[in-house]
């Protein structure tokens, strides 16, 4: 396993919509790229780690949202899809591995279907709430190309990015 370079806000590559793996995903590199994944986001720390941000343009994410309370729960989600997203939302803070030293509020639904992939191509679902489903929503926006700097509005984004500038 190795620890990867973060790739940082404004890189082009946390911009573009990532490819699918699709057959690929019970392949060994693809494997050995979600361990690497997974001590690069426990060595960053954090909770949650898309392709894109290691600079892998795949629809891969891992995230484990209790590590760090001390109940580990890894994850590898490959060509995940939000099947479907509830209507009811709450806005909370959010940091990026990508964006150091930025926590945004962003408004995520609170529960969300999602299907995906595992590291054998056997495909799942489930149901996701707290912050197992604010986590998804946000690693699942880096596939498509999103920062939480793209959720904010316009004032807000100002704002931030003002915070960001040196
Ligand atoms: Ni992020």
């Amino acid at each position: 396993m190795a620890v990867l370079p973060i790739v940082t806000w404004p890189d082009p590559r946390l911009t573009r919509p990532c490819a699918p793996v699709g057959e690929a995903a019970g392949d060994p590199d693809v494997a050995q790229l979600a361990a690497d994944m997974l001590e690069t986001m426990y060595a960053a720390p954090g909770r949650g780690l898309a392709g894109p941000q290691v600079g892998v343009l795949r629809q891969i994410f891992v995230m484990d949202t209790g590590w760090r309370s001390g109940t580990p729960c890894p994850r590898v989600l490959i060509d995940p899809e939000l099947l479907w997203l509830s209507d009811d939302r709450a806005t909370g803070p959010e940091g990026c591995l990508s964006i150091p030293g930025l926590t945004t509020q962003v408004a995520r639904a609170r529960q969300v279907r999602i299907a995906w992939r595992d590291l054998t191509g056997a495909r799942h679902q489930a149901l996701l709430d707290g912050f197992d489903a604010i986590c998804a929503q946000h690693e699942w926006d880096h596939l498509q190309g999103i920062v939480t700097l793209d959720r904010l509005a316009p004032a807000d984004r100002a704002a931030a990015l003002a915070q960001l500038a040196p």
